[in-house]
């Protein structure tokens, strides 16, 4: 069973958080982890599912959109997916296809159908400066009132805990080795690996790259389209008008707005980084990163 616990600085700044079986969890993961983790493990898959695997602010709802729209072939902004780990099973079972389901969790805890090779699985992986930077402006968005629930927590703070991975989800470098593992042993071809870095290079190579992967066979014209349509300014302008009405995050945010669609660009952390830390960042990523197959660019 889950507990709740708050991670605290000195100052008293603190992140609450489910922690169950040594890992950490946002407080909104349904129950007490342990049951529901046995319900994903157990649900039922379709073949036209698709599954986006992200570390959090690593581009989730950017390639939500680009599925979404390849899938359905419907130009609609859906605003965010339908999240593993905040919705119960029996809600899931319900939805319509095609399915696009997003995750923060490794490969290890989807549906045990997909690990055996049911449905689609696309993954996204980012610079881990970058996304550190994306986590803690993000987290200063959430109002006061719900934000003691989630996170309050300093630049310096949320650094050590990103850094040991005493956060939600746990440390990017352990959630980068577990892929490293899958990629040395899933025997199943259903994972397509994209890196945000190169779909800011070349948005439509990716389109297509997906389309191709997901089998919806589009053509060119609607390749363009979806590519255009997903461009950062784009899903900034039109996609924050669009919420669903079931979306939180109005109600959340201080000041009431979709706080996904900030920057998107590389490089970003340079304007947060001091020095020091970003000496000490390269240290631990050169010891952790040493033996990955996957490699990131950190400037534009
Ligand atoms: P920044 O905070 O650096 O701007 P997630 O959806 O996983 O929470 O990720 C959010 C990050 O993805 C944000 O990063 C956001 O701006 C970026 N993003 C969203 N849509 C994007 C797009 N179309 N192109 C590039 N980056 C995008």
């Amino acid at each position: 069973m889950a507990e709740v616990v708050d991670v605290r600085d000195d100052k008293g700044n603190f992140i609450k958080m489910k922690k169950y079986d040594g890992r950490y969890y946002v407080t909104n993961f349904i129950g007490n982890v342990k049951d529901h983790l046995a319900a994903i493990d157990a649900m039922s898959v379709r073949d036209d599912d698709t599954f986006i695997l992200t570390y959090p602010k690593s581009g989730t709802h950017w390639v939500y959109t680009i599925v979404s729209m390849l899938r359905t072939k419907e130009i609609i902004y859906r605003g965010s997916p339908m999240f593993l780990d905040y919705s119960d099973v029996e809600t899931l079972d319900k939805l319509p296809s095609p399915r696009v389901f997003a995750t923060h969790m490794t490969f290890d805890f989807l549906p045990k159908q997909v690990k055996e090779g049911k449905g689609k699985v696309v993954a996204i992986f980012r610079n881990p400066k970058d996304v550190f930077t994306s986590l803690q402006i993000f987290s200063m968005k959430w109002d006061t009132a719900y934000m003691e629930t989630i996170i309050k927590i300093t630049w310096e703070s949320l650094y050590e805990l990103f850094m040991d991975g005493r956060i939600f989800y746990g440390s990017w470098f352990d959630y980068m080795q577990s892929w490293d593992k899958v990629r040395r042993e899933h025997k199943g071809n259903n994972i397509q690996y994209l890196i945000y870095e190169d779909m800011k290079q070349d948005l439509m190579l990716h389109v297509r790259k997906l389309d191709s992967f997901l089998g919806t066979s589009s053509d060119t014209e609607f390749l363009e389209t979806v590519t255009d349509k997903c461009t950062f300014r784009n899903m900034a302008e039109k996609a924050t008008k669009n919420f669903t009405p079931s979306e939180q995050w109005k109600k959340h945010t201080n000041n009431k707005t979709l706080p996904i669609y900030r920057k998107g660009e590389i490089g970003d952390w340079k304007n947060y980084f001091t020095v020091a830390q970003n000496e000490h960042f390269d240290k631990v990523y050169m010891e952790r990163m040493k033996n990955s197959t996957f490699t990131f660019r950190f400037e534009g």
